[in-house]
């Protein structure tokens, strides 16, 4: 069976004390949870602080990056490379839209962060979803996705992690609102049949503890990517308990 995934995405938020009593609230408030994997992304400026408050406390909560460059080191101003952080991350976000959308990320740079993150044993989240026009063309995102593989080894695509994210689900953007959980799961599913992927494949955009339950019942998506919901640590907590409630994964 594969893993039940969750992703807090805090994005650019918080100070770094409101990022130690959030992390520490979660932590404390997940420790009972099995089978689960609760993956936190702070920003980068707070990784080795929050490494302290997380890694190894409690096992099934790990510490993620939201992003990576993938040049090992150099003349790249502002940036962190994998080995920089991998003693204190396992997995790191990878093509998020809103760097595409910001920061200009295209599909090779994306594919070269992958490729990065693999070389480093480093789990990348990949995020790959269409825009509003672009909604009823399915294809469009099995077509990206197989582009964002290009030169991954077959034996490595169970190292990865996908995430299905709509841009016009993400609960910043303007009139979002979330995919419904029959939509999402039927893109997962030819997702997975025709790129091959046994790995997880998870949800994002606009999840929070009262729509959990309804996208992890679908067998076919593995979790969730989650933004502002992450933010608060109560209703943090209680999306990571209905997810496992809703896998019938309590025992
Ligand atoms: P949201 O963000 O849960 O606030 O929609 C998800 C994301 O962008 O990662």
């Amino acid at each position: 069976m594969r893993r039940l995934v969750i992703v807090a995405n805090w994005k650019m938020n918080l100070t770094l004390s409101e990022a130690e009593v959030l992390a520490t609230m979660i932590r404390n408030g997940v420790s009972h949870l099995r089978h689960i994997e609760i993956i936190i992304c702070p920003p980068t400026a707070y990784l080795y602080s929050l490494s302290e408050t997380i890694s190894g406390r409690v096992e099934q909560l790990s510490l993620g990056a939201q992003n990576i460059y993938y040049e090992d080191e150099g003349a790249f101003t502002g940036e962190t490379s994998a080995p920089m952080i991998k003693k204190i991350v396992r997995y790191s976000i990878i093509g998020h839209s809103e760097r595409r959308r910001y920061l200009g990320e295209g599909i090779g740079f994306i594919n070269q962060k992958i490729i990065a993150c693999l070389r480093h044993q480093i789990t990348p989240i990949i995020c790959v979803g269409e825009l509003k026009k672009e909604r009823l063309s399915p294809q469009k995102i099995i077509t990206e996705l197989k582009e964002l593989l290009d030169g991954v080894k077959k034996s490595d695509y169970q190292k990865l992690i996908v995430c299905y994210e709509p841009v016009w689900a993400i609960s910043a953007n303007k009139n979002s609102e979330p995919a419904s959980p029959e939509y999402a799961s039927e893109i997962i599913r030819m997702m997975r049949q025709q790129i091959g992927l046994s790995t997880p494949i998870i949800y994002g955009g606009s999840v929070d503890a009262k729509n959990i339950a309804g996208y992890c019942k679908y067998g076919d998506i593995d979790g969730a990517l989650v933004g502002s919901a992450s933010l608060k640590a109560k209703e943090f907590i209680s999306l990571c308990e209905r997810a496992v409630e809703s896998k019938n994964l309590t025992s």
